[in-house]
């Protein structure tokens, strides 16, 4: 049985959209509420595929776990588990994220190598040069990954090889609760880590530089439980506003905090979008005119252009007049999307990390298949901007970083239904 999602492209988008809490800050706040002594309610968690399996660990685990309305709320392990159950654990790449705190309730952890989208190789060596640095012991039994860490992890002064993102946030959790002071260097910079410190210095840790590339921790014996609401999702963000490119329309983001759009802005505006910031926490999204393609894009770490904006943006710039280029620098094989962009009509060519799209290019509806996550959410884009039906499978993939997609467009005058297919 396969999701579909079936779209009949072609009309404008209008109207308002609350933005969800950012999957990439719940995912790792739900593991590192693992390390806190008392209650912890993360809110507004948006009800996704990857939600379900980190809920499905935190329970194997020991946790309560239950969802009231739109919060999550998590009670602590009378016996803390130590070995992450196989199925949820292989679905997503976060379960990464359960080392740390599993690490400092149990003195051990077991799990096997995390799964997630195949975007190239994902390798985790930094998590475990930075956690055996901190004291633990690491061993793989064919695709099993054990740590131990008898006594408490050290806090220790240590530069990532490269600023991951994943990687900053598991030594952050590892530092909150080590035996003395973490620095970590070369540290990632994204809007989710600054909020993953807020809210484990909401649980009573000491974290700070989250943001910047040196980030400080002082090591707590103890933390106890908090509430949070996360950051919105910039992603979800970039999902919309790329959408309004495409499609044509106004859209008006609602959500707390700093810019959701960023630097996806810059990039639409260059198109021939206008965005602006209509009132306190809301951003709007409009393209009138004719859609113009913006050369070339790299992605990169924060504050560059976020990599998984790069797909979604395309699939709203695929019949643009001109031409636009989006590289790829952070993994290999992020437009495995370019071949439904070219059953939809996109004159597209991908070459390894880089795809091209020249334009104007008439879309049309088609039968396409969605790979991963980001990539699958742009032929959504693409399709809702194509005349006539088109039908995405594989949409299961999609429902792991946006609730509903389906409904989120529908909201807007899209028309779009997800299906089941047998
Ligand atoms: C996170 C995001 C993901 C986003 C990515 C880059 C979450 C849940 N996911 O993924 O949506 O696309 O950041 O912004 O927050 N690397 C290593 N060794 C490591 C770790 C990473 O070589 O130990 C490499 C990866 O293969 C990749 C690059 O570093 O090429 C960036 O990965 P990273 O920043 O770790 O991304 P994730 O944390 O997996």
């Amino acid at each position: 049985m396969g999701e579909i999602l079936r779209v009949r492209g072609g009309r404008p988008l209008e109207g308002t959209v609350r933005l969800p809490s950012a999957k990439n800050s719940v995912l790792p706040i739900l593991a590192a509420a693992m390390l806190a002594d008392g209650p912890v309610v993360v809110r507004n968690v948006p009800d996704l595929a990857d939600v379900r399996a980190s809920v499905a660990i935190l329970r194997a685990l020991g946790l309560t776990v239950r969802r009231r309305g739109p919060d999550l709320h998590l009670l602590p392990a009378a016996v803390p588990g130590w070995q992450l159950p196989e199925a949820p654990a292989r679905t997503m790449r976060s379960s990464v994220f359960y080392l740390a705190p599993v690490l400092h309730r149990a003195h051990r952890v077991r799990m096997p190598l995390p799964g997630g989208c195949k975007l190239g190789p994902r390798p985790i060596d930094i998590h475990l040069d930075g956690l055996c640095r901190m004291g633990a012991r690491a061993a793989c039994e064919g695709d099993w990954l054990e740590l131990r860490a008898p006594g408490r992890l050290r806090g220790i002064d240590y530069t990532l090889r490269l600023p991951s993102v994943g990687a900053t946030e598991t030594l952050v959790m590892a530092a909150a609760l080590a035996q003395g002071d973490t620095v970590l260097r070369n540290a990632a910079r994204e809007p989710e880590i600054q909020d993953l410190a807020e809210f484990l210095n909401r649980c009573g840790a000491r974290i700070e530089g989250a943001g910047s590339p040196v980030i400080r921790v002082q090591g707590k014996a103890a933390l106890h439980g908090a509430r949070h609401q996360p950051i919105p999702d910039r992603i979800v963000a970039a999902t919309v506003a790329a959408a309004v490119a495409g499609c044509g329309g106004s859209v008006t983001l609602l959500g707390t905090g700093q810019d959701p759009l960023g630097p996806v802005a810059g990039v639409l505006e260059r198109a021939g979008c206008h965005t602006d910031h209509p009132a306190a926490e809301s951003w709007r999204v409009q393209r009138q005119g004719s859609l113009r393609g913006v050369g070339l894009v790299r992605t990169g770490v924060w504050p560059g252009f976020s990599t998984d904006a790069a797909p979604v943006v395309a699939g709203g710039l695929l019949a643009a007049q001109g031409d636009t280029v989006l590289e790829d620098t952070v993994f290999e094989d992020r437009f495995a999307c370019a071949e439904g962009f070219a059953l939809l009509g996109g004159q597209v060519c991908r070459r390894g990390r880089v795809l091209a799209m020249h334009g104007p290019a008439r879309l049309h509806g088609a039968r396409v298949r969605a790979a991963d996550l980001r990539g699958g959410a742009g032929l959504v884009v693409a399709a809702l901007s194509a005349g006539g039906e088109s039908v995405v499978e594989g949409a299961e993939y999609v429902r792991r970083g946006y609730a509903d997609l389906a409904g989120l467009f529908r909201d807007l005058g899209g028309v779009i239904q997800s299906e089941t297919q047998r």
